[in-house]
């Protein structure tokens, strides 16, 4: 009964139709989008958190979630490329399983944009008060202004992250008065990014003690589910390292020869990110050393957790890099580059708001479609008549984003953005292989290679990394999907317009187009 109400995907490819977008992007210009997308506070910061649950196994940990993620990327091509409207999983859900799954990919991704910006400006807080106001300032921001109060296992913290709260509403406010990221810029910020990431890759795989290494699998490879170590456990927790390649696959309609400009483009990307992020985990530990501190039983004690912020204030442990808020400029400072380490601290201060500007930009997106559909009030779709942006929506997610960011750590917030992205990677996989049963003729101009391979390794994929999670972060998804559930049923099922009989076909309006960024015509 709840399976009923699908999307014609006719009216959904009529849309796309009308939007027809000029097809100017090659495999390069792709792949500078995704890197400039995924590279942020998962690899600058999450590396303390992932070297606590896995020590030396955070480098297979980076391997097993960029594997997930490249099979993930070609379910994603395929069907961004057949149905190239804004929404992505939730559109895609919509067309083949129907409103209801598609309003739990919806409520999930939720989860994955508006969380994740969440993360990453507390990731940048961390650089921010490390580089830029100590090192360069000398200022020492007061605790209870640094770190937010709240974790889900109960650890001691500030009483608010005050530099994440205000970066993430100055990056609101920049999108709610039109900000669009231009292509230069984005490849300005990737160069930088890269740059800061190949320079801490020379410095320290050279001076890498092979001794730092044993023992390699300290908490082993499953820690046990649900508590978030051993190897997988960290995979599911850097998986957020590469969150974000997904908004390429929205680009899939204006690339040129998608067949094969897609998927060099997403694939691609995510390899670069995956070679990159095992070498920089390979020199952080391998030089002053990433075993987990570890607690009663030999299991290293929760990241975030209150007991392991005691064991940080022990002097023994006060340099450890499972300790440090500002991981990579950490390492270098304690090998003798402490004027690189600042570089690269300033490198992270410059492009993570790039990363914040675009999940909360995927957000919005995702809101304005969902409100579109009926599903949320007309309110929240509403355009800005002289910004011509979708303000309110904006605002609010911005608010969210912020309150997030001022009283929650990193590390939970990275584990419960990861939950509801995998659910929403996995609903991608399923549709799919539905839309090959259910729409065999429809052109493709991207198909996924072996998908009745790829596409169930996609799904086992991410249901392996959802039960790695910590227990606190695996929870949250159901009790937000029944939350979810009140609201579909209270708000949004009478209101659908599919519900009420009516099919739109319309996508993007003036002003809220653009996922990827473009430059603005010459001449
Ligand atoms: N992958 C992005 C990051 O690590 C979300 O910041």
């Amino acid at each position: 009964m709840f399976l009923d109400r699908v999307k014609p995907l006719s009216a959904i490819l009529a849309t796309a139709e009308k939007k027809s977008l000029h097809r100017s992007l090659g495999w390069f210009q792709l792949m500078l989008f995704g890197i400039g997308c995924v590279i942020g506070t998962g690899i600058f910061v999450l590396t303390a958190a992932g070297a606590q649950k896995a020590g030396p196994g955070l480098m297979l940990a980076f391997a097993i979630a960029g594997a997930i993620c490249i099979v993930a990327a070609l379910c994603y091509a395929e069907i961004a490329a057949m149905i190239p409207v804004s929404g992505s999983a939730y559109t895609y859900t919509y067309a083949t399983m129907g409103e209801f799954l598609a309003w739990t990919v919806g409520w999930a991704l939720i989860l994955e944009y508006a969380v994740a910006a969440s993360a990453v400006s507390v990731g940048w807080s961390g650089y921010f008060s490390g580089t830029i106001l100590n090192e360069f300032f000398g200022i020492q921001l007061p605790a209870w202004l640094a770190a937010g109060p709240l974790a889900l296992g109960g650890a001691p913290g500030g009483l608010i992250n005050l530099p994440a709260l205000v970066i993430a509403l100055l990056v609101t406010w920049l999108l709610m008065i039109g900000t669009r990221e231009s292509a230069f810029f984005n490849s300005i910020l990737v160069a930088i990014k890269v740059t800061a990431l190949t320079a801490f890759i020379f410095l320290t795989v050279p001076q890498v003690e092979l001794a730092r290494f044993n023992p390699f699998l300290p908490a082993g490879v499953f820690g046990g589910l649900g508590t978030g170590v051993g190897a997988v456990g960290a995979a599911a927790t850097i998986f957020f390292a590469y969150v974000g390649f997904d908004a390429v696959s929205t680009a899939a309609e204006e690339t040129k020869n998608p067949q094969r400009n897609v998927p060099i483009g997403l694939v691609g990307s995510l390899l670069f990110c995956t070679v990159f992020y095992v070498l920089v985990a390979a020199g952080a530990i391998g030089t002053i050393g990433g075993q987990p501190i570890m607690g009663p039983g030999g299991i290293p004690f929760p990241a975030g957790s209150e007991e392991l912020a005691r064991q940080c204030a022990l002097p023994q442990h006060m340099q450890a890099l499972v300790c440090s808020d500002e991981a990579l400029a950490h390492v270098l400072r304690q090998i003798g580059f402490s004027e690189v380490g600042n570089a690269l601290g300033i490198a992270a201060f410059l492009a993570l708001p790039s990363v914040i500007l675009v999940l909360i930009f995927a957000q919005t997106r995702i809101f304005f479609v969902m409100s579109r559909d009926g599903l949320l009030p007309d309110v929240l779709s509403r355009v800005h008549p002289k910004w011509k942006t979708p303000h309110i929506v904006t605002a609010i997610t911005g608010l969210v984003v912020a309150v997030g960011a001022a009283f929650f750590p990193v590390g939970q917030l990275a584990d419960i953005a990861n939950a509801g992205t995998l659910y929403a990677f996995m609903m991608v996989a399923i549709a799919v292989m539905l839309l090959r049963k259910t729409a065999p003729d429809i052109k493709r101009s991207f198909r996924t290679p072996a998908l009745w391979f790829v596409g169930p390794a996609t799904i086992a994929g991410c249901i392996f990394l959802f039960v790695n999670l910590p227990f606190a972060a695996m929870i949250v998804l159901p009790v937000w999907g029944a939350i979810g559930l009140l609201v579909y049923f209270g708000y949004s099922r009478n209101r659908s317009h599919l519900g009420r009989g009516i099919v739109e076909v319309v996508d993007d309006i003036e002003g809220v187009e653009a996922a990827v960024p473009i430059d603005p015509p010459v001449g």
